[in-house]
């Protein structure tokens, strides 16, 4: 008998000092936490799978793990604490007078990408103060979510502050279509500035397209404010983030809190105050939270709330002390992109000798800038961005999209044009049939999409390269693969019938570092800009 002596994927085993940083952060936060008059709860680590749909809580499905009862019943391990607390709040402590004040020291499951590195398993801490509106529940909870991340011993770090009222305002100005507005959400999140002014175009002379425009730039101190402000005159929502800032400053907090207008993420969730926790040595947000004033009423007693979680694995990864290294490392598609990429630089006056000349050496010290340039296949130009071991990336839109973007996509560099095509042996009808079509391609997420969004049924086989091999050896009726001049396809009498997607170059950023090294990222930023303004000049 064959015994499987691993674990699942995205769990571990935690030995000796792991499990000591863990314990160590835990002890801070609940001490910190009971302290100041919350009390804990702990709900099952199984839900049922409707608790979840019941509550509207934006968790995907496929993130979720789910098994079933005996009679059939689909369960889930838990994959956030607020819902199960709400529930428990419109049950066993419905007669409980409110505000009630509660933490949890609880993990949380997740089912993530497969071979990503993230973890299924994710140890919470985190308060919820229910039953109470207003600034000064705000401010009670986001001074704790600060006292949480100085007193669990994390080196720099900050608070961001958003409002989710602010985005729902002004798209509602907009006369925008809802699968459009989700889009400019979405391209908000992502910080895609050149992709968000293209979908803005047709609004330019709405006022409220001013601000959502400038959405995603607005991060930072009390200017953000000033300059949104400039943009569309005082508003509810700007004047409260102010009124935060200054009773949190009263307090001694304002030197740890910051701006993001464009925290617009589970919009439909949160209906006030957003939050999120950086610290240096974390790669993604260690802390998140925000006001969700309508999640209670989904269970049947209708009151107010607020709270925030803590990532304690990522703040006790943080632990040996890490500081913030003041040169920015940039991971660079090998090959053309890299190629380009070092044109745009030198174009600049970077200078990039060493990159040009790689040998068998991967990272590379920049001379005369304040940048390492490491060389690397594109897919793991994405993973080590997302990570945050390094801070930018130059990679393919057609990596991001099968791949995914976990980060701030802000440049289109305008290099590696091609597209996405779906192609076909010349002469054959790929609509005229009712049978299931099998594509080859090197990108099935891409494919599937695609396919999906015409409801149509395909099969999907996954091809390594050469993938024009697929429909002449009769494997494949047709491909999805990316085109640039079209010689491959005419060569192998393959013709595109149809564009899935434009591809060229993106420069990405990690969503930590971005916050973090604001200043040097933002002037490498320019500096891509001008050096792209440079060639269209040219
Ligand atoms: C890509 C793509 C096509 C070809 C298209 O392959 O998969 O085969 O380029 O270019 P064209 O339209 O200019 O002919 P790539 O050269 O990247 O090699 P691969 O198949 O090994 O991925």
């Amino acid at each position: 008998m064959s015994y499987v002596i691993n674990t699942p994927e995205g769990t571990r085993d935690r030995l000796f000092a792991e499990c000591r940083d863990r314990r160590q952060v835990q002890g801070a936060l609940t001490t910190l936490f009971s302290g100041r008059g919350y009390e804990e709860i702990s709900t099952p680590e199984i839900e049922f799978y409707d608790l979840f749909i019941q509550s509207g809580n934006p968790i995907p499905q496929e993130s979720m793990l789910k098994i079933t009862d005996r009679s059939g019943k689909i369960m889930v391990m838990r994959p956030d604490c607020t819902t199960p607390i709400a529930r428990v709040a419109a049950t066993k402590l419905k007669n409980t007078p409110m505000p009630q004040r509660l933490y949890y020291n609880e993990t949380v499951f997740r089912s993530g990408v497969a071979h990503r590195g993230g973890s299924s398993e994710i140890a919470q801490c985190g308060v919820e103060l229910l039953g109470a509106a207003g600034a000064q529940a705000d401010v009670e909870v986001i001074a704790l979510a600060v006292d949480a991340l100085r007193g669990s011993a994390t080196h720099g770090f900050h608070i961001e502050l958003g409002h989710a009222g602010l985005f729902r305002a002004m798209a509602a100005q907009l006369t925008m279509q809802p699968e459009q507005v989700e889009r400019m959400r979405r391209l908000i999140e992502g910080k895609n500035y050149a992709a968000l002014a293209d979908l803005l175009t047709p609004y330019q002379e709405e006022p409220a397209c001013q601000l959502l425009s400038r959405l995603s730039s607005l991060f930072g101190g009390t200017e953000v404010l000033d300059e949104a402000e400039a943009l569309v005159g005082s508003r509810e929502e700007l004047g409260y983030l102010r009124d935060l800032y200054a009773r949190l400053s009263d307090l001694g907090y304002g030197e740890d809190i910051r701006f993001d207008l464009g925290l617009v993420h589970q919009i439909d969730y949160y209906t006030g105050v957003v939050f999120r926790g950086y610290t240096e040595g974390a790669g993604a947000p260690v802390l998140s939270g925000g006001r969700y004033d309508t999640l209670l009423a989904a269970f049947g007693r209708p009151a107010p709330a607020i709270g925030f979680a803590v990532d304690v694995d990522a703040v006790a990864s943080c632990l040996p002390l890490q500081r913030i290294d003041p040169r920015l490392r940039i991971a660079l598609t090998k090959g053309r992109l890299q190629d380009e990429t070092v044109e745009l630089l030198e174009r600049v006056g970077l200078d990039c000798a060493p990159v040009k000349k790689p040998g068998r050496r991967l990272v590379h010290a920049l001379p005369n800038y304040p940048l390492d340039a490491v060389l690397a296949k594109a897919p793991d130009v994405i993973t080590y961005v997302e990570h945050g071991v390094c801070d930018l990336g130059v990679v393919g839109k057609d990596t991001i999209l099968e791949h995914g973007s976990p980060f701030y996509e802000v440049l289109d560099l305008g290099f590696g044009r091609c597209r996405f095509a779906l192609a076909v042996r010349e002469g054959s009808d790929f609509y005229g049939t009712y049978k299931t079509r099998r594509i080859a391609t090197k990108y099935p997420n891409v494919a599937r999409r695609f396919f999906e969004e015409k409801g149509m049924d395909v099969e999907i086989i996954r091809i390594e390269g050469s993938v024009e091999l697929a429909p002449i050896l009769g494997l494949a009726d047709a491909i999805v693969d990316i085109v640039e001049t079209g010689d491959t396809l005419r060569a192998n009498g393959l013709i595109p019938i149809e564009d899935v997607a434009p591809v060229s170059a993106r420069l990405v950023v990690n969503t930590a570092a971005m916050k973090l090294k604001k200043q040097q990222i933002t002037q490498f930023i320019a500096l891509c800009r001008r050096g792209l303004e440079m060639r269209e000049d040219g």
